[in-house]
């Protein structure tokens, strides 16, 4: 087991910190994966409500940890917390009495703890990463065995993001520095890596040569309830395109690395981002659906407008759905189109990539009555984690002659293991200073560029932000970035298209 580490997460009462980091914590601890000498050390702005150990249980129940809610544990777990008020932005007491918990005396219980990794995980927003690095370095929270983990979005667009990368840089240096997107450290993408490099018959196959087209969907049914003040002025393009979706994109698309390591791994992705082809304003019209979602229903109940969700006066043109057709400018990937869609409000909570490989040139199963699918390789994020297969096979034992379409699955999850979430894995690595699933300066950067153009375009576009029912996959246009090309979306479960 990894040794024991301190973690202070600035913004320890907050959304991320009460719905995700907690959790995933607790869950960690419980599971024997944390280190139980470690400590965690949550700021807040003001006092919880409650006794420490009730306000973390009503956290649990509220958010289900993967292990369930249990006392002992729960006890257990309440030990190792320790809530502190402080001010992110001036220096005062408080920052002294953080200073003096992590490396005065009390810290100092034997010689290792001088050592003992130490991780910031900033859970708040990016306008006070500046200012929070700033009074970690006068107070001396920078040192080597010091880690900073940025959560996104990491900034607004390029400036800001440079902005940010340059501030942090003044602080922490690049090796200390851990940019978090929590969808690398889901299991069924570290297993994507797993299965394309560690097996010749998936990396063979892994090109313009054999493959179609690539799908990746990351589809939410619930609104933007509660994150409103964050949403309006940005949008599923910076929320979801920026970030996670391209990471996926990334990891789909990148050459073999030499190793597995931080810089190797980074070095690949790069390059994909950079060779994405930019789009002239025309191209992105025709290439780049963004909509709002309008009043609708979900799974039979009345749900309203995103302006309903937001109390919004008058119109907003802030986008809850995008579905994009890109292209990486490659010899591996020259014309494959890759299409990336993620939405709130749809019928369904699913993430998911789709590897849709070529037709076959010509069938000798001609009058076997079923026509041919193509063979497609699926790697479910969401609801659980999934890999398949599809190919098609004889319908077997059937008289007459006939082919079928089967799935083989492949069983991932290991020991019948809980699933841990993709939060601890990644504090791990920061703990242990892997950079591996973390996200470089440069990538953040470069994935800025190529939202920027699209964003740009659209500030000025003559084409209205299209509308959608909540509860539908999203507007026809979406639907017809794919008819277009003569090819659809792989999973629609509920199968509706929106109407606006
Ligand atoms: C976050 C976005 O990064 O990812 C949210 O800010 C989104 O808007 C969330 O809901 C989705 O994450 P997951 O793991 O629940 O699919």
């Amino acid at each position: 087991m990894l040794d024991a580490f301190d973690l202070v997460i600035f913004g320890g009462a907050g959304d991320l910190s009460r719905r995700k980091l907690l959790p995933a914590l607790y869950a960690g601890v419980a599971a024997g994966r944390v280190n139980r000498d470690s400590r965690i050390i949550l700021t807040s702005r003001s006092s919880i409500e409650g006794s420490q150990i009730d306000w973390l249980k009503g956290l649990f129940v509220a958010n289900k940890p993967a292990c369930g809610v249990e006392e002992k544990s729960l006890a257990e777990f309440s030990a190792m917390v320790t809530v502190i008020e402080l001010g992110l932005m001036t220096a005062g007491d408080d920052w002294v009495a953080l200073q003096a918990l992590l490396t005065g005396d009390d810290a100092r219980d034997n010689a290792k703890d001088d050592e003992r990794a130490l991780v910031h995980f900033l859970a708040v927003p990016p306008a006070v990463f500046t200012r929070t690095c700033e009074l970690l370095c006068e107070y001396g929270l920078n040192e080597s065995r010091a880690r900073i983990v940025l959560e996104k979005p990491l900034g607004h667009d390029l400036a800001s993001a440079q902005a940010i990368n340059e501030d942090v840089g003044r602080c922490f240096k690049e090796d200390q520095t851990f940019r978090i997107d929590h969808y690398l450290g889901k299991e069924a993408v570290q297993n994507l890596l797993a299965l394309r490099f560690s097996n010749i018959m998936f990396e063979e196959l892994w090109s313009a040569n054999t493959i179609d087209h690539i799908q990746i969907t990351i589809a939410e049914d619930l609104g933007v309830e509660g994150r409103g003040g964050f949403y309006e002025g940005t949008g599923a393009m910076r929320d979801m395109v920026q970030n996670h979706l391209l990471q996926l994109l990334c990891l789909v698309a990148m050459e073999p690395p030499a190793r597995l390591d931080g810089d190797s791994i980074r070095e690949e992705k790069l390059k994909v981002l950079k060779s994405l082809k930019q789009y002239s304003g025309p191209e992105i019209d025709e290439n780049v659906v963004r909509a709002q979602y309008s009043a609708g229903a979900m799974a039979g109940e009345a749900v309203g407008s995103y302006g309903d969700d937001l109390e919004l006066d008058g119109e907003s043109t802030t986008e809850t759905f995008v579905a994009l057709k890109a292209y990486i400018e490659n010899w591996r990937w020259a014309n494959v189109p890759f299409y990336l869609r993620t939405g709130k409000r749809l019928p369904d909570r699913f993430a998911e990539i789709v590897i849709q490989f070529k037709p076959i040139p010509h069938s000798p199963h001609a009058g076997w009555g079923k026509q041919i699918n193509p063979n497609r390789f699926i790697i479910r994020m969401q609801p659980e984690d999934h890999l398949a297969l599809r190919m098609m096979v004889k319908n077997h034992g059937s008289a007459t002659e006939a082919l079928k379409e089967v799935e083989m699955n492949l069983d991932v999850v290991a020991d019948g293991g809980a699933r841990l979430g993709p939060y601890l894995r990644l504090i791990l690595d920061a703990a242990r200073g892997d950079q591996s699933l973390f996200v470089h300066r440069d990538e953040v950067e470069h994935a800025w560029r190529w939202v920027d153009n699209i964003i740009a375009h659209w500030e000025h576009s003559p084409l209205p932000v299209k509308k959608y029912q909540a509860g539908t996959w999203g507007p026809y246009e979406a639907h017809d970035l794919m008819v277009r090309d003569e090819r659809t979306w792989f999973y629609e479960p509920n199968g509706r298209l929106g109407d606006g």
